[in-house]
């Protein structure tokens, strides 16, 4: 199979589902998670910053960390591909993007109703009631993993503000992931950009897509989980392959 049969492929969906990994926004300068040297989880240790536990153990480190990841979001800018992506959606219509990730880049570049399988970066609630809360002002940007920050106090409560992130342990939103999961399984054609695939259940999506009988199509610079159950893989970075295909597809010009 080749790119122009791939091209072909979202040429003839008549229903299509991206998801998207942190590799999506990669070359928008945000580092992944597990790639080597520079993936978060090499220099960070997830079990002090992305669990329950360690917000109860010490909020303000945790706290502090969302904040640079905040920050650095905020002062990136959507790529190519998710411009692409965008491109889909709007001659596409009935095209749904999920993604695992947190930032905004999806919905900058003009994507909608995109699904935050893992939350967001910017809509952070109480730890004790649940009250949604509204930053003040764009995160200052901290040095390279951020510093202790004390979180918000709720208004409603008195209690902790969290990040409104899913963190290792924690249920996804049923609302969102029982959305997610009719998408891929109504799907004929699931778009898999940018995902180690090795975090579940969100990596169970391309399952659920290939059982209902969708392409399954891997676009990654590198091996991923999803290659033994996909039906084409395409390597390369998502900001340079997703543009040349929807071109192909005379999607985009
Ligand atoms: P990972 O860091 O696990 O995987 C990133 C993937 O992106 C890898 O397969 C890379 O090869 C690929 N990649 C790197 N650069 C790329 C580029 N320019 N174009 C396309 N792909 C590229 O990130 P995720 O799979 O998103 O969860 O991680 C899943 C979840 O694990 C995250 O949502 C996060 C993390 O723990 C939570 O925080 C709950």
């Amino acid at each position: 199979m080749t790119a122009a049969d791939i091209a072909d492929l979202i040429y003839r969906s008549k229903k299509t589902t991206v998801l998207t990994g942190a590799g999506i926004s990669a070359e928008s300068g945000l580092a992944t998670f597990r790639d080597a040297l520079t993936g978060l989880w090499e220099r960070f240790d997830a079990e002090q910053l992305a669990t329950p536990e360690a917000f109860e153990r010490d909020p303000a480190l945790v706290w502090g960390w969302y904040e640079w990841r905040r920050a650095k979001v905020a002062m990136a800018e959507p790529n190519e591909a998710h411009r692409a992506l965008a491109q889909l959606q709007a001659a596409r219509p009935q095209t749904i993007v999920v993604t695992q990730n947190v930032d905004d880049l999806h919905e900058r570049a003009g994507s909608r109703n995109v699904m935050h399988l893992h939350g967001s970066l910017f809509a952070p609630r109480c730890a004790r009631c649940g009250q949604r809360h509204v930053f003040a002002a764009t995160p200052a940007m901290e040095p390279e993993g951020g510093r202790h920050i004390a979180p918000p106090v709720c208004v409603a409560c008195g209690g902790k503000v969290r990040p409104g992130v899913v963190w290792f342990g924690e249920p996804l939103s049923p609302t969102t992931w029982s959305k997610a999961e009719a998408a891929a399984a109504n799907c004929d054609l699931l778009m898999v950009v940018g995902t180690s695939g090795l975090v579940q259940p969100a990596a169970n999506l391309a399952s659920i897509g290939r059982r209902a009988g969708a392409f399954v199509v891997v676009i990654d610079p590198h091996p991923t989980a999803i290659d033994a159950i996909c039906t084409h893989r395409l390597q390369g970075k998502a900001g340079e392959v997703l543009p040349r295909l929807l071109q192909q597809a005379r999607i985009i010009a």
